[in-house]
């Protein structure tokens, strides 16, 4: 199970502090993009600001909590983006959107908020590298993890039993042992690594625990 630093600011020097904190030393970085139409939650990174050079290490996922995906293509296309998450709640039975990101040359992931049963997901399913199930309500950073969620794993698994699933929300040193029983691809964490005094030694810490399950 991957640990997956999700970056959620509306300052592109932040972004970049960031990035650069962890992108040696983990396979991706996702990157929080909110609207303020299917999620209102205030302002995120404009893609604009951010230079065609940034992404070098790490791969990037950009998780559009957006209504209007298709209209940030172009962007995390310049970016070298390797994976879009949609929302299922965006773009329901909208296949141009997901046919559009893949012939752009990305990754399609697709994420579902708490309150959306998996069953929703299963014609979706063999269109999609990932699914990204919302363990908090999407918008913030340092929300409570709703572990109920996590009975959505294996609803998934059966229908697609190879299927890459991550959740985000609410992950912590203090449930990452818990979190790795579920058949989990990768977890987001935010504020569980952001808000440590050393940032590095933190992303160390949870790979040791991980290590020992
Ligand atoms: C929630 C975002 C999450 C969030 C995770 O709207 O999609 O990616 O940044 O932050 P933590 O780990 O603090 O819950
Ligand atoms: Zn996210």
């Amino acid at each position: 199970m991957d640990i997956v630093p999700g970056i959620l600011t509306k300052e592109y020097s932040v972004l970049h502090e960031q990035y650069t904190a962890v992108k040696q030393d983990v396979p991706w970085v996702h990157i929080d993009v909110i609207d303020n139409t299917l999620v209102i939650a205030g302002a995120t990174v404009l893609l604009s600001d951010i230079p065609n050079s940034e992404f070098d290490a790490a791969r990037v996922s950009v998780h559009l909590m957006v209504e209007k995906p298709i209209l940030y293509l172009d962007e995390c296309a310049r970016l070298g983006v390797a994976r879009m998450v949609v929302h299922y709640e965006a773009i329901r039975d909208d296949m141009e959107v997901v046919n559009a990101i893949k012939a752009a040359g990305m990754n399609v992931g697709v994420a579902i908020n708490p309150g959306t049963t998996a069953s929703y997901l299963e014609d979706l399913l063999p269109d999609v590298d990932s699914v990204l199930l919302m363990t908090v309500e999407p918008g913030k950073q340092g929300q409570q993890i709703m572990m109920d969620v996590l009975s959505k794993v294996q609803e998934i698994r059966v229908v697609t039993p190879d299927m890459i699933i991550g959740i985000d929300g609410g992950v912590k040193l203090e449930n990452i042992e818990l979190l790795s029983q579920y058949a989990l691809d990768y977890v987001v964490v935010g504020s569980g690594l952001w808000l440590a005094d050393d940032i590095g030694k933190q992303l160390q810490v949870f790979k040791e625990k991980l290590a020992r399950t």
